[in-house]
């Protein structure tokens, strides 16, 4: 089984790369608009982007969303992702880690904890690994295992639905959620993979106890495009299936939930990274920005979170935010 895993996440890796699989729909990034601060009274190079997250003190309000482990090349990824996140003070997140429930070969790669000095690092399970009896302790085992101070869960039922091995059964997820919640160690954080979680499902989540949702929205990364890709020719009619990371902020953060969200799903810059957090976001997430640097280099890596930092930088300045919570409150129309 886990050899099938193995070549199904070597082929997502490949195919992640096309063009193809990026979603054409529209993010509506460019209708946000920041009020340019023509009187910064700031000095750039004293701009504080640093942020708090599950307890530790970031650079900048940035995470290196899942992608990766347990296969060969992704455990150099994960070490390259690991060594940059130390070396730039950034938030990671560990892919999946379900190959890792049933071989032990695949759990060095997601033992990464080593090459950081103190980021969090965010374990990663699927829905369908925590629903039924031994669900609560496949998850206790990613964290574990990781030594993670956090734990995603991704919902991604229509990845699921496409794929024709995959897990379709989804009866009993709210009530593994809930009881994940209320036994894990660390923070339980739900995010989708691309296709977004609506104000409904957000709702859901916060009755189940949920306190963090990434809300991995459309616009960027398609998984049903991928999933299409390995078996088919062309565009996938699901391709930009779901909602857009703009709407499920704006939707739910108009309603007040007591939730804290991480903006993710198509940010490919520091300027919408600016706009994610000015939306609500306490951090925004990107994965695919990382995954050619990830696989040449820990310097490539590196070089690409410091793009993003220098542009987040530059909106804070001539925005005048000094730090990250004049930001979140910076004129601007939307
Ligand atoms: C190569 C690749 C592998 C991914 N693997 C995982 C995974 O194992 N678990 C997961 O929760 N999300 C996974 N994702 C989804 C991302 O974490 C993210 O939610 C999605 O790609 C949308 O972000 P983006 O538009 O910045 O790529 C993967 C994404 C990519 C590009």
């Amino acid at each position: 089984m886990s050899v099938k895993i193995a070549h199904r996440k070597a082929e997502h890796l490949e195919i992640a790369q096309d063009p193809l699989s990026q979603s054409s729909r529209s993010q509506l990034w460019e209708q946000l608009r920041f009020e340019p601060n023509a009187l910064p009274e700031l000095n750039l190079s004293q701009i504080d982007s640093s942020e708090r997250f599950l307890d530790r003190r970031i650079s900048c309000p940035l995470l290196i969303s899942s992608m990766s482990g347990g296969i060969e090349h992704a455990d150099k990824m994960n070490i390259h992702l690991a060594e940059a996140a130390a070396e730039t003070n950034v938030a990671l997140a560990l892919g999946s880690m379900r190959i890792t429930l049933e071989d032990q070969s695949g759990e060095a790669s997601f033992k990464v904890g080593r090459y950081l000095t103190g980021q969090p690092l965010i374990a990663n399970i699927g829905a369908a690994q925590i629903i039924g009896a031994r669900g609560l302790d496949n998850a206790l085992r990613c964290v574990e295992l990781s030594e993670a101070s956090g734990l995603f869960v991704h919902l991604n039922p229509l990845q699921e639905a496409l794929q024709p091995e995959g897990d379709t059964d989804w009866v009993g997820i709210s009530d593994a959620i809930e009881a994940l919640v209320a036994r894990s160690p660390v923070p339980v954080l739900i995010k989708e993979v691309g296709h977004g979680i609506g104000l409904s499902a957000a709702r859901r989540l916060v009755q189940l106890g949920v306190k963090w949702i990434d809300v991995a929205g459309c616009g960027g990364t398609s998984w049903a495009q991928i999933e299409h890709s390995r078996h088919a020719e062309g565009a996938s009619i699901f391709a930009d299936w779901g909602i857009d990371t703009v709407t499920s902020l704006k939707s739910i953060t108009a309603a007040n939930l007591p939730v804290s969200l991480i903006a993710s799903g198509g940010l490919r810059n520091g300027l919408e990274l600016a706009k994610a957090i000015r939306l609500g976001g306490v951090l925004g997430g990107m994965a695919q920005p990382f995954l050619a640097p990830a696989l040449e280099s820990t310097a490539a890596v590196v070089k690409k979170i410091n793009e993003i930092k220098d542009e987040l930088r530059i909106v804070q300045f001539c925005t005048g935010s000094g730090d990250i919570a004049s930001l979140r409150s910076a004129p601007w129309q939307c």
